[in-house]
């Protein structure tokens, strides 16, 4: 199966011109070669459109997510500040982002809020990529995508081990019918073969890694088994 690799840029890109530098820099890199891994990334919200425009403009092999999404609908009541499933949906986005452990702890979403926003993006047409911390985390029935992503691996450079993530990845395929599961946590261009070599392991979720192009290409590139 081709792995996926996703690029959570969270809240680092912080200038439109960070932004551009970012797309430009892939799309030289992608000049030279060619990825075989089915590659995502994540931009803050305010950045999507822009994004979107540039993966349009370049030709880049690139899917499109949101890192979080409302847990109202725009038919609801009004809610101020919100961006619904049915915004990012009208705006040509294909994924986002349910349930990421920063949500999770630092703006206390609970697994009722999260599956609330799963109903939302499931309804809007959007494929879900839904975070878990564990293998006892509950799933909502309908996502596309499960990241692993242990908390104490996550921005830390203390990664888990690719047996033991295998091992728990694993478990949640067992517990969830088969689902694609990718591994997150201090994922790099030097370990992530180590864990897309995994039998268990469909790819991973990125973050620092993601945040310029080239580690991101080569991390692309290395995810992919030697040709
Ligand atoms: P990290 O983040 O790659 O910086 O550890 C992973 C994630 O939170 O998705």
């Amino acid at each position: 199966m081709t792995k996926i690799e996703a690029g959570n840029w969270k809240s680092k890109m912080v200038s439109p011109g960070d932004v551009d530098a970012w797309m430009t820099g892939i799309a030289e890199l992608a000049k030279s070669k060619e990825a075989v891994s089915q590659t995502i990334v994540f931009p803050p919200f305010v950045y999507i459109e822009r994004v979107k425009n540039h993966i349009h403009t370049l030709s880049l092999p690139l899917g499109l997510g949101a890192q979080d999404i409302s847990r109202f609908s725009s038919s609801d009541k009004p809610v101020t500040g919100e961006v619904t499933a049915e915004m990012l949906k009208a705006i040509g986005v294909e994924w986002v982002i349910i349930g990421h452990s920063e949500r999770r702890t630092k703006m206390a979403e609970t697994d009722e809020i999260l599956s609330q926003k799963a109903g939302r993006a499931k309804a809007a047409g959007l494929k879900i990529m839904y975070c878990v911390p564990n293998a006892e985390t509950p799933v909502p029935l309908g996502v596309d995508v499960i990241a692993y992503e242990p908390p104490g691996a996550i921005g830390s450079g203390k990664a888990e081990s690719p047996e033991e993530a295998n091992a728990v990845i694993g478990r949640i395929k067992a517990a969830t019918g088969g689902t694609v599961v990718l591994y997150g946590g201090s994922v790099t261009a030097d370990n992530v073969s180590s864990y897309t070599s995994q039998a268990q392991i469909d790819g991973n979720l990125i973050g620092g890694a993601s945040l310029t192009p080239k580690d991101f290409f080569t991390l692309v590139i290395n995810s992919s088994p030697r040709a």
